[in-house]
């Protein structure tokens, strides 16, 4: 994407607003630094929580002091800020108490911005950013943060149950094709779906919300997706028939990468954007470690698990044939009265010679390092994406949102990596790593690196043209 001069003489003003959440920020605010790239001035709008955490784990003061008309601004996301916003937070606190309280900020950060903003690029779950924006007459663009497989089978839901495919009736039913997602007939199955589409009750409150804002994001004036032709061809050109002005802008991180590393060197030390403080000894302790030799594991930044399920999963690490680095991001372990940090601290120390832990780890160097051979992932989008562009395998452990969508694709139809939806047992994440890193090792390892070599290329950013009516352009003035 590159700014139309033409028409003012000051570079135009976008508003870049995510959903407060680390995975949407992650690669909203690389899309704001590619604009800045760009010559665009721009406005990140984070919440008064993120943007604290941010400021605290990130030198983003000096990063993002090169870019000249690059602003942060802070509104709430309607909680107090020592709210543990823990879990799928957002989903059940959406419609009564961020929304309002976000419409009205967002409403007040426009009307009193100068240079006025001349176009916003919101979070596609930000439906009501599409309200603002036509009230005061900005053309907008969103930008869904999932994947584009899991948005189109979201727009799909009111079609899939109008054709009696949901509900799904019970165990015996959900390994089903689902035929009524248009490109994906002949691979997703009931099981794929997202997990509240397994819910009896098609009236489901969040499954009318995720349609409702799914359904608005198409309203847009253009919809942004973070992936590449290349990889997402097909449902992209799906997604097209109900929204001409598709742009496929990723992945984002390799776009960003590229573009500094051509500016500043190959060894130029990225800012990670995250909000918890990045544990970088994992680094020295791979440096240790011989090539691909390592399955990295981590479920990104929502997830939680059970104590009972942490443990599965670390069994059936510590009796596979491979070292491991493993993820527990503080809280994230359920359990009563601090049983959750007390394991963590158990197998930390039982783990010594077979692995390593970490609060929270820098994951693109991670993944990029020579020492992984494989990444045990929760499939979050980001995830998926940085370990496609690494070449890494995945074994796939979804638990909701795009998740399930992406791990199918992972598995069935890119074929670089393998799927354990729904199960938590510890023989079977022996035999999965084992398969991964050592029996099936050279087969993954050739399908992803080929996906990563064939698949990702870096798009040339191409003007959007955004017509504003002249009585919009009137009202605005
Ligand atoms: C959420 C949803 O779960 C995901 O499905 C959706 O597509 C985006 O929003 P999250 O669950 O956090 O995100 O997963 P993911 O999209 O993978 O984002 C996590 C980000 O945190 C990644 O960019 C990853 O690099 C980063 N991360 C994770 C770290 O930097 N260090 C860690 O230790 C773990």
């Amino acid at each position: 994407m590159e700014q139309d001069r033409s028409s003012q003489s000051r570079p135009p003003h976008v508003l870049v607003f995510p959903l407060p959440i680390q995975g949407h920020i992650n690669s909203m605010i690389k899309l704001a630094e590619l604009l800045a790239i760009a010559g665009f001035k721009l406005t990140f709008l984070n919440s008064h929580h993120n943007h604290e955490r941010l400021v605290k784990f990130n030198n983003i003061a000096a990063h993002f002091e090169r870019y000249s008309g690059f602003q942060f601004k802070t509104i709430t996301d309607g909680l107090p800020l020592d709210h543990p916003r823990s879990g799928n937070w957002f989903l059940d606190m959406f419609e009564d108490t961020m929304e309002p309280k976000m419409k009205e900020s967002l409403r007040e950060v426009l009307v009193n911005s100068s240079p006025p903003v001349d176009c916003i690029i919101g979070d596609g779950f930000l439906g009501f950013a599409l309200d603002v924006a036509k009230e005061l007459g900005i053309p907008i663009i969103f930008f869904r943060t999932s994947s584009p497989c899991c948005f189109w089978v979201y727009y799909s839901i009111p079609d899939i149950i109008q054709a009696g495919e949901l509900p799904i009736n019970g165990s015996e039913d959900i390994d089903r094709l689902i035929t009524t997602v248009p490109g994906m007939e002949t691979y997703l199955r009931c099981r794929d779906l997202p997990t509240f589409c397994r819910k009896l009750d098609i009236e489901d409150s969040i499954i009318k919300l995720v349609v409702k804002q799914t359904r608005k994001s198409l309203q847009a004036d253009a919809l942004i997706l973070n992936t590449a032709e290349e990889l997402d061809g097909p449902i992209l050109s799906q997604i097209r028939t109900k929204c001409p002005r598709v742009y496929a802008v990723g992945p984002l991180h390799a776009q960003l990468n590229t573009r500094l590393n051509a500016k500043h060197g190959e060894s130029y030390d990225h800012i990670s954007n995250t909000l918890w403080e990045v544990d970088k000894s994992c680094i020295f302790w791979l440096n240790k470690q011989p090539n691909r030799s390592v399955i990295y594991v981590s479920f990104g930044s929502i997830t939680s698990t059970s104590r009972e399920q942490l443990l599965e999963l670390w069994y059936g690490l510590l009796n596979s044939k491979t070292k491991f680095l493993l993820v527990v991001r503080p809280n994230s372990v359920i359990g009563k009265d601090g049983e959750g940090e007390d394991v963590v601290m158990e197998l930390m120390e039982k783990s010594k010679d077979r692995g390593y832990i970490v609060n929270w780890a820098p994951q693109e160097a991670v993944l990029n390092h020579p020492a992984i051979g494989g990444f045990f992932t929760h499939n979050g989008w980001n995830s998926t994406l940085e370990s496609v562009v690494a070449g890494v395998p995945m074994i796939c452990w979804p638990q909701f949102a795009d998740q399930h969508v992406n791990c199918r694709v992972v598995s069935e139809v890119w074929k670089i990596g393998l799927d354990m939806k729904d199960v938590c047992d510890s023989k079977i994440v022996e035999k999965m790593v084992n398969d991964v890193m050592v029996d099936r090792k050279e087969e993954f390892a050739k399908s992803a690196s080929e996906i990563a070599k064939e698949k990702i290329k870096m798009v040339q950013w191409r003007p959007i043209h955004l017509k504003r009516s002249r009585a919009e352009t009137r009202a605005r003035r």
